[in-house]
């Protein structure tokens, strides 16, 4: 049936970003090592009040999509992903990710987690390119990228200065047609040439 599987995989599922999930958040947010691997921004914890007017700003816009993901079976936030700064008329986006809980990396959550994000963006929202950034020093990420199908487009070379040595920040990007060609590889059921 048409949707049944969006926003729900095997056993993680995006969700709202819920008031009471700041909690969570923001205790990430201690993480150094967290700030670091998604942010070029000093690794500076927010307050409660910053991310709580951050949360409002996220609800307002209407060119963004931000979404807790959560296992299937448990409520508590395990982490986020967010297409920003869509341009409707372009059918482009932004992504970016982190499973905050680092007790929960290195599962194949995230994994899952985006490919229900780029089903929602080319199925649900009909993007047509879905682009990111990500540190070079951050390999697990970039093994994760490039294992659903983005592509390396560029380097912000020596973007970065951290610890004494400057990294580069990459550009990675991801087709609809791409990610089409590679859900048929794998008979994904959201896939629309699969209707039949
Ligand atoms: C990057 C991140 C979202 C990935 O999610 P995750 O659930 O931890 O990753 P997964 O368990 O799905 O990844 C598994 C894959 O990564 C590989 N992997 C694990 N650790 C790795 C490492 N240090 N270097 C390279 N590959 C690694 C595994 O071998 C596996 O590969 P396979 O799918 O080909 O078998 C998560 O680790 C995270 O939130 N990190 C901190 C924040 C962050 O870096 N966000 C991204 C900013 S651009």
């Amino acid at each position: 049936m048409v949707g049944n599987r969006l926003l729900r995989g095997d056993r993680v599922r995006l969700t709202s970003f819920e008031d009471q999930d700041l909690e969570v958040f923001a205790a990430w947010q201690e993480d150094t090592l967290y700030l670091r691997l998604l942010d070029a921004d000093p690794a500076f914890p927010r307050s409660r009040i910053q991310l709580t007017e951050w949360l409002q700003s996220q609800r307002k816009s209407s060119n963004s999509y931000l979404f807790g993901i959560r296992m299937l079976d448990n409520p508590r936030l395990i982490g986020h992903v967010e297409l920003s700064s869509i341009l409707w008329n372009q059918g482009t986006a932004w992504l970016g990710m982190a499973i905050g809980d680092a007790a929960f990396r290195g599962k194949g959550l995230g994994t899952e987690a985006l490919r229900l994000v780029l089903d929602f963006a080319f199925f649900e929202l009909n993007l047509h390119r879905i682009q990111l950034t990500v540190f070079s020093y951050n390999e697990h990420a970039i093994h994760v990228y490039e294992r659903v199908g983005f592509r390396r487009e560029g380097a912000f070379r020596e973007f970065l200065r951290r610890d004494g040595r400057r990294y580069d920040m990459l550009l990675y990007g991801l087709l609809r047609s791409e990610w089409e060609a590679g859900t048929r590889e794998e008979e994904h059921p959201l896939d629309p040439s699969h209707s039949g």
